[in-house]
């Protein structure tokens, strides 16, 4: 695998060593995601506020790998909110990271939360 794609991992809200604070919840625009810079990692952050649910994922579409995904439409797939990528439309869970069209690997998905209307991505290390 290419070695741009093993550096974005999953995080679980247990395994969470850093709260990184991105930006203040206004920088992000309403049902929509803006690209959030971790170290050498792109980090989509999406406000879905249709959900009033906020979700991370690598910005980094598995397939052509891309930066893109944070400029990828939000949507639902049987009650899972997903990310579609804009380039060819693969769709991922924003919940697992697990692709929901095509059989690309999942893309990786960390904890986010709000704290005094500043928004905090969780990562590992
Ligand atoms: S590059 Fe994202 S779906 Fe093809």
């Amino acid at each position: 695998m290419d070695t741009l794609l093993l550096k974005y991992k999953t995080v679980k809200e247990a395994e969470v060593k850093v709260w990184f604070k991105a930006a203040p919840v206004s920088a992000f625009p309403k049902d929509g995601g803006a690209c959030v810079k971790y170290k050498d990692l792109q980090i989509a952050v999406f406000n879905f506020s249709r959900l009033d649910k906020w979700y991370a994922c690598q910005n980094l579409s598995p397939e052509k790998q891309e930066m893109v995904l944070s400029r990828g439409m939000l949507g639902d797939h049987k009650g899972i909110p997903k990310i579609a990528c804009p380039l060819h439309k693969k769709t991922f869970s924003l919940e697992t990271g697990e692709n929901l069209n095509a059989d690309l690997a999942p893309i990786a998905v960390y904890p986010i939360k709000i704290e005094a209307e500043n928004v905090y991505i969780g990562f590992s290390e």
